[in-house]
């Protein structure tokens, strides 16, 4: 095949929600489609137990399980669709903004019994600020939810974003009698089966046409007759470009459990969600069209295996081909690496892959080489930018426990900084380290890790930080700052000031103080800076 039509036929998407919107369903009934599993229950018996075990073993258990389907790939209709695993768990939200930066689109399911939640409001801040192209999946509506106009109401309100429905429920709840697809002008039945491969669509062009009274009773008739109407008039036709430009977001309902109203959504998913794009760069954009390869790491996961070091890391391919056996420039350390065993991920399995097209994930075996954010490319010295760091919510002093062992513990806490865990900030004098994470877990996670794998003990002791802020401004009056603010500062693992605010009030007054200084609590990833 053309190199230009591999590209082509690519669709890298990610699929986010609040955790039990429906997410895991949704993904297997996707495989289904492609073939890539034969029973409803596959990706699903793979999915952490709900709080049968203590948190930790969660935690250990999902990084198994993530490794396994980080990346599902499965053919449909001619395209190659690349589905990016975002963990569900809250305390792995940095690894889900991470991951949507490899995407080139996104599909939000929400549960129409809850609702907009939490979580997802955050997920989708990270979404506009990319303005990645959004499909959403309205689930469950074979429960009694909330009012459709509500739910879209919902929908603009919470998530700043356009939306436009693609199908229409009919009633909902026990009485949930299917949906009518607005463009197509087709009625898709409901009937409630886990293990239905496929929906089948009757044509209803005109819906004064009996039929429909025939099959959802006169009453639902009737009020889809209105809605329609009303729908129809406020959002008319889709435009592709608003949804590419990440301004409006088609809107589908269904129920995911009975793999109902996904194939619409699967078709028109194929039809308008983007084929790898243009992407960012410190010397310019680079098309995925460029001859020459380049990509970058967004993840890395630690084997399972703690006897051995090695890692995975996890490379979008951006431009050109990826080829197996072949030198390619590691910019940050200015150095050439070759994968003998580069894989990709077909479902489950895992294979050896010769070549890969934009749009591609590989996973790269790795003994410490990458961090996140590296860029591999055939020689040329630039960086993908707009990975993004946030500020933790937890903040500890890492205490060795150990002086003999104070080496294994510098090296451990080095490389499981590099994996996200959790970040590191070094102060000095005295290169004392506060690691900041997003949820409590990773603590208990990093204290296990570093004492089984690099027989390394340490406790985390409690300190009073709100905000890390990453410094910009005139290099005078930030020395200045930083001199006179000194216990308050440390540098992170690329070596930038970074303030670490006690309380919202000090950080409030610093920021009023200070005018000339710029306080942000997010930082992009970028090994080149
Ligand atoms: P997640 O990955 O987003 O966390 O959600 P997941 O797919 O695991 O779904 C969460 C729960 O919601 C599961 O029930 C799942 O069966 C259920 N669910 C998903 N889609 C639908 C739907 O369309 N209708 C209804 N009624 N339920 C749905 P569970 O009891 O937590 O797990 P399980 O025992 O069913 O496996």
């Amino acid at each position: 095949m053309a190199f230009e039509k591999e590209i082509e036929i690519r669709k890298t998407f990610g699929i986010i929600s609040h955790p039990d919107a429906g997410k895991t369903t949704l993904t297997e009934k996707l495989l289904l489609f492609g073939g890539q599993i034969q029973t409803a229950g596959a990706v699903k018996s793979n999915k952490i137990e709900k709080s049968a075990t203590s948190d930790f073993m969660e935690i250990e258990k999902q990084r198994g399980i993530s490794v396994a389907t980080s990346v599902m790939t499965f053919e449909y209709k001619g395209k190659r669709i690349n589905i990016l695993d975002t963990p569900g768990h809250k305390d792995f939200a940095e690894d889900t903004y991470r991951t949507l930066t490899a995407v080139d689109s996104v599909i939000l399911v929400i549960d129409c019994v809850k609702g907009v939640e939490a979580q997802t409001e955050r997920l989708m801040e990270v979404c506009r600020m990319r303005n990645t192209p959004v499909i959403c999946f309205i689930n469950k509506l074979d429960r009694d939810g909330k009012d459709p106009y509500d739910l879209l109401e919902e929908l603009e309100e919470k998530l700043n974003i356009q939306v436009h429905p693609m199908s229409w429920p009919i009633s909902m709840g026990r009485d949930f009698k299917g949906v009518y697809l607005l463009p197509d002008k087709s009625l898709n039945l409901f009937e409630s089966n886990k293990q239905k491969k496929a929906d089948e669509y009757l044509k209803i062009e005109d819906l004064s046409d009996e039929k429909l009274d025939l099959h959802v009773g006169d009453k639902n008739a009737n009020q889809l007759r209105e809605d329609v109407e009303l729908v129809d008039g406020v959002y008319g036709e889709l435009n592709k470009t608003d949804y590419l430009e990440g301004r409006v977001a088609p809107v589908f309902f269904g129920s995911a459990l009975n793999n109902f109203g996904i194939q619409e959504m699967l078709d028109t998913f194929i039809q308008v969600a983007p084929s790898p794009r243009s992407r960012h760069t410190t010397t310019g954009e680079v098309a995925p069209t460029n001859s020459k390869f380049s990509g970058f790491v967004f993840k890395i996961h630690a084997n399972l295996d703690p006897k051995h070091r090695d890692r995975i890391a996890f490379l979008r391919v951006c431009s050109g081909e990826f080829e197996r056996n072949t030198n390619y420039a590691h910019v940050r350390l200015g150095k050439k690496i070759k994968f003998s065993n580069p894989y990709t991920f077909l479902a489950s399995d895992k294979e050896v892959v010769e070549k890969a097209y934009p749009g591609d994930v590989v996973g790269l075996y790795d003994t410490g080489n990458f961090k996140i954010g590296d860029t591999l490319t055939t020689g040329e010295s630039m960086f993908y930018k707009g990975i993004p760091s946030f500020s933790p919510e937890i903040f500890r002093e890492l205490i060795n426990l150990d002086p003999m062992k104070s080496k294994q513990l510098e090296k451990g806490i080095q490389q499981l900084t590099d994996e996200g865990l959790a970040s590191m900030f070094t102060q000095e004098p005295g290169s004392r380290k506060f690691i900041g994470t997003v949820g409590e877990l990773q603590f208990e996670v990093l204290q296990h890790r570093l004492e089984h794998e690099y027989g390394a003990k340490c406790r985390f002791e409690h300190r009073n930080i709100h905000k890390a802020c990453w410094l910009h401004g005139d290099k005078g009056i930030l020395d200045d700052f930083m001199k006179f603010r000194q216990s308050n500062m440390a540098l992170d693992k690329d070596g930038k000031p970074v303030f670490l605010a006690e309380t919202a009030f000090i950080l409030q007054t610093s920021i009023a103080n200070n005018p000339e200084i710029e306080f942000k609590t997010t930082s992009e990833v970028m090994a080149g800076d």
